[in-house]
């Protein structure tokens, strides 16, 4: 039997990724390459929703490839490849906005959540039709699961459904996909305020964790974390979010499970625990950041692994086009 296809993106639209990009999506991408034809995409037309500068644009295209690479997408294993150089998406995210209801995209919650912060009359139309360009995505190469955080269930659901309505109306072409999110993990929130998710977008900056960030910077952090109530370490997202939160991420990347580690912790105190939960962030980052900062300084090895990934990529993505096309009845 042939292996199933597992497609993901991320944006470039930060220096660094941070820990929810990490736990929430990557570190299942990382998994999901045993066993599965896995293809990881750069989303850089995505980041082109909101304002962006040229230089930085460029500049982290290339981290983002560098930090895949540091925490373990191997080029030998998975596809991966940037957006933009396989102009299938953009035909395909064409058609995806043919079959898509403008009142189906107008709920989609994370357009209402960013448009609202300078009002919809300020929003990209871009941003607006984000979610069929990444349907898009999704459905070029045939995917079967699709790994992400919990913010983009949404839209996962809303790829299903225009994937069957396709399938309905011209005959099957698309597999229609299915999210892969985790139950303890897709949702880390902000460490500072944590019912807010961690994000780079929102939040104050001192409660979002990036991976790049020197080991200082991210030590000061954890040990500034907020906690609740009480001083047990306890699991209990909702009267101790912030400690549950801590628990969640310690957990993933220590590997003990969150009652091993309410064990641990028992009668311990809030500041042992988060000093614990700095240091374990701290080691698991420290190698991978290293490793992609050397990444970086060989500009011309990221390019040639992104061009390789690539053109794979195309001849994949065109094949899907070419029978989106013929059962719509476009002339070939
Ligand atoms: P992006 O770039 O915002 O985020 C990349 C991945 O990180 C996850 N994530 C989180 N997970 C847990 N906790 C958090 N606080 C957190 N913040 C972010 C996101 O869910 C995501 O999986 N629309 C996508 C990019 C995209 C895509 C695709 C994804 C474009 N096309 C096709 C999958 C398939 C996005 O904006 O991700």
């Amino acid at each position: 039997m042939s292996k199933k296809r597992v497609l993901s993106g991320i944006q470039p639209t930060s220096d660094s990724f941070h820990l929810g990009n990490y736990l929430g999506a990557v570190k299942q991408w990382v998994e999901l390459q045993e066993g599965h034809d896995a293809f990881y995409c750069i989303v850089d037309l995505h980041a082109l929703t909101v304002e962006t500068d040229p230089a930085l644009l460029r500049k982290r295209t290339l981290m983002s490839a560098a930090q895949l690479l540091a925490l373990g997408i191997s080029p030998e294993k998975s596809t991966l490849f940037v957006q933009s150089q396989v102009p299938q998406h953009n035909q395909l995210g064409w058609i995806m906005e043919c079959m898509t209801g403008f009142g189906e995209a107008s709920r989609m919650t994370q357009f209402k959540d960013k448009s609202s912060k300078s009002g919809a009359d300020a929003a990209r139309v871009g941003l607006f039709t984000y979610p069929m360009l990444m349907a898009a995505d999704i459905l070029l190469y045939q995917s079967h699961l699709v790994p992400v955080g919990e913010d983009q269930r949404q839209h996962i659901e809303l790829t299903r459904d225009i994937a069957g309505r396709f399938n309905t109306r011209y005959g099957q072409t698309f597999q229609i996909p299915e999210g892969f999110i985790l139950k303890q993990g897709a949702k880390i929130y902000d460490i500072q305020d944590p019912t807010s998710k961690m994000s780079k977008s929102s939040g104050s900056g001192s409660g979002l964790i990036d991976i790049l960030d020197a080991p200082e910077v991210n030590l000061k952090k954890f040990k500034s974390a907020v906690t609740d109530a009480g001083r047990e370490v306890k699991f209990d997202t909702i009267e101790k979010p912030g400690i549950s939160n801590l628990l969640t991420i310690h957990s993933a990347l220590s590997g003990k499970s969150i009652s091993d580690l309410e064990y641990e912790f028992d009668g311990k105190g809030y500041g042992d625990f988060k000093a614990s939960v700095a240091e374990v962030v701290v080691e698991y980052f420290r190698p991978i950041r290293a490793h992609a900062l050397e990444l970086l300084e060989d500009e011309a090895h990221l390019l040639a692994i992104l061009h390789q990934g690539s053109e794979k990529a195309r001849s994949v993505a065109q094949a899907t086009l070419e029978s989106t096309y013929k059962n719509l009845g476009v002339v070939l």
